[in-house]
């Protein structure tokens, strides 16, 4: 496991993003913490637990890709020897009825999971080709093998990010470049504390930021945790959708290989 020493994390105002940030800066990495709302990335960058000067926070709203094709390639020339890990893993959540929602709903979440995380990768992936050497890791979600009502758009973004990482795995494994789908089960976050619902295996950031930073140091093609969450959305996947409606009644209906 040899340890990054340039990362970028977006979304690391808050949850997952922000755990992975101060995961990898107490590691000893340079980490540049992107998201909307800087106030917090500064709260960040204070925070006791990395070394000063260690986590530089980075205005970056994903939903424009005119800006992350400007500002990545700059983070990525001021990085000594360029960035070595980054992490597109901003992300919204949240309900899309079709029967009441209109599009602009349904525009917002493709716009920020898709277009913004695959922005994110596209940009810095022909500079670490180059280089030969570097890691993109996509933040996918257990979402993405298992749809429940309401939440097909949000399980699509995530299949998506989660097929795209599986294409750029393929094209530059060769060029020396590493590719991690990551897949979480439910985390504490300002996501999750929406959900009205019993949320199970619920884990805290801290820990699910553990678990998948080491994932990353191993550099594994795809990690999905926690295991019984993975093993329920698995199964679920191969018995026919009927079956699983009728033992799940509302809960939900997989994603079926296809
Ligand atoms: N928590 C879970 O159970 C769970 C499970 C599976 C997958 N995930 C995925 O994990 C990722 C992080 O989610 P989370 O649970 O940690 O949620 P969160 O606490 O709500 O964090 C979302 C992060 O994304 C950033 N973000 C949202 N829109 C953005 C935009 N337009 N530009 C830049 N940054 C933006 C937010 O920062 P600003 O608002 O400051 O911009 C925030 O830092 C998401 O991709 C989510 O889909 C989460």
């Amino acid at each position: 496991m040899s340890e990054p020493r340039n990362v970028l994390v977006t979304g690391a105002s808050s949850g997952l993003g922000r755990a992975l940030a101060l995961w990898f800066a107490r590691r000893g990495a340079r980490v540049w913490a992107a998201a909307r709302r800087t106030e917090l990335l500064d709260t960040l960058a204070a925070d006791p637990g990395a070394r000063p000067g260690s986590i530089v926070p980075l205005a970056l709203d994903v939903s424009s890709t005119a800006a992350i094709r400007h500002v990545l390639p700059e983070v990525d020339g001021q990085a000594d020897g360029g960035l070595d890990v980054v992490i597109a893993n901003a992300g919204i959540g949240g309900e899309a009825n079709p029967r009441k929602d209109t599009w602009e709903k349904v525009e917002r979440m493709i716009q920020v999971n898709v277009t913004g995380a695959a922005a994110t990768l596209a940009t810095l992936a022909p500079r670490m080709a180059e280089r030969g050497r570097g890691h993109l890791v996509g933040m996918s979600s257990l979402a993405a093998w298992m749809v429940t009502p309401k939440m097909g758009v949000y399980s699509a973004t995530k299949a998506f990010l989660e097929v795209y990482c599986d294409g750029l795995h393929l094209d530059l494994k060769s060029a020396g470049v590493a590719v991690t789908c990551i897949h979480p089960g439910f985390v504490k976050s300002e996501m999750t504390a929406k959900n009205k619902f019993k949320m199970p295996f619920l884990l805290e950031a801290d820990d699910a930021a553990e678990r998948m930073g080491r994932a990353i140091l191993r550099r594994e093609k795809s990690f999905s945790y926690p295991w019984p969450m993975v093993l329920a959305t698995r199964a679920a996947r191969l018995v026919p959708d009927v079956v699983v409606a009728r033992v799940m009644g509302k809960a939900g209906v997989p994603r079926q290989a296809s």
